[in-house]
């Protein structure tokens, strides 16, 4: 998407790469709204600890990264031996896969590229094959996002509140985004909506990372605490929930998403609001056979005892907000069942949840 940096706009890419340095850039997005940059990582274990600390995040963004990391270590090997070569790849493979584990994106992207590897038949063909398929795996976000946005833009009608929560938008995919796609793309169409972005506590993704895209794309929002959705909700201020997804289960049609989605489902429900799920196909499971399945990542405490931001001289800072000595409790994760989810809106259409699995084909499982 268009960023405006001190006066001057560009188009970026959340991840890209650099195949004469043999380095990803990424935008660090731990520094939004503040401090706009690009990092570049030099090596597979620095692209890993970049998704690690959420240098890097989202799950298509997250899904490319893992995708170009994957690339980026199989291209660094020197050597003929084939068999070396093979371990070598599967230790790239599992350090990355290691780096985040609720999202399914960053292994369905390593497979895709492992797979597209594997009809080279030396070392050199499949280092060039590996990028090829991490470029194509990119490109392939691209083009879901914007499918996506085709699908959805007719759920929003003018004057509509919407609700989002965490930041399903360009900054978690390549560009465009997955709830944000239908609302750029109703914004290209003219209609004029509102976005209450949810802060999404403990690292404030909404209130931080969509405020900042919707601000930048000139889309009318108000964020609101985490909390705020019920009240606003039972006022009739909220019309329609888009959230995204960082694994949905093409079995069963539970989705897992930022901590919070569920109570947001739950809400949604009560108040006969409809609850959208947008996803593009690499973020389907077509192996789990229930939520509970999920492995839901916990991430450290101190994300929810204190808060980041920026201090006066405009650095990045922690401030301890709890008491102190108390220790928390940090799922990063929730899951979604199907009865709550009016639709999942993904590149090929928009289906039940329980539909999914009948669709399979059609849906790349
Ligand atoms: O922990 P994050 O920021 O990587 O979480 C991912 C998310 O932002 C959300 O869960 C999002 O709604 C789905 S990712 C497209």
């Amino acid at each position: 998407m268009n960023v405006t940096v001190h006066g001057r706009t560009r188009h970026y890419r959340t991840v890209s790469f650099d195949a004469r340095r043999n380095a990803l850039r990424l935008i660090e997005q731990r520094l939004l709204p503040h401090q706009f940059k690009i990092v570049t990582t030099q090596n597979f274990r620095e692209t890993a600890r970049a998704i690690q600390d959420m240098v890097v995040r989202g799950a298509g963004a997250i899904g490319a990264t893992a995708a170009y990391g994957l690339a980026q270590g199989t291209r660094a090997f020197r050597g003929a031996s084939f068999e070396k070569f093979q371990q070598h790849v599967e230790q790239v493979y599992q350090t990355l896969k290691a780096a985040r584990p609720t999202a399914v994106d960053p292994v369905n992207a390593m497979n895709q590229v492992r797979a597209a590897m594997n009809v080279g038949e030396t070392v050199a063909e499949q280092q060039s094959l590996a990028l090829a398929a991490a470029e194509k795996f990119a490109d392939e976000d691209v083009a879901h996002c914007e499918a996506i946005g085709r699908h959805g833009a007719p759920l929003l009608r003018d004057g509509m509140r919407v609700l989002t929560h965490c930041n399903a938008g360009w900054l978690a995919f390549v560009d465009v985004g997955s709830a944000t796609a239908p609302m750029y793309a109703a914004q290209v169409e003219g209609k004029k909506f509102h976005v209450f972005c949810d802060e999404t506590r403990p690292r404030s993704q909404g209130a931080t990372l969509t405020a900042w895209e919707l601000a930048q794309q000139k889309i009318s929002h108000d964020i609101i605490a985490d909390n705020a959705a019920g009240h606003l909700m039972q006022r009739g201020e909220i019309d329609l929930v888009i959230v995204g997804s960082d694994r949905t289960l093409g079995r069963t049609g539970e989705v897992a998403n930022k901590i919070g989605t569920y109570t947001k489902a739950v809400l949604a429900k009560r108040h006969g609001i409809p609850f959208y799920v947008a996803i593009p196909l690499s973020t389907i499971d077509w192996n789990l056979k229930a939520g509970t399945e999920i492995p839901i990542e916990e991430r450290h405490a101190e994300e929810v005892l204190g808060s980041w931001g920026v201090n006066a001289r405009g650095r990045r800072a922690y401030v301890r907000v709890a008491n102190p000595g108390s220790s928390a409790r940090n799922p990063s994760f929730d899951v979604t069942p199907p009865e709550l989810i009016t639709g999942i809106i993904t590149p090929e259409g928009i289906f039940k949840p329980r539909e999914l699995w009948k669709d399979r084909k059609r849906l790349g499982g």
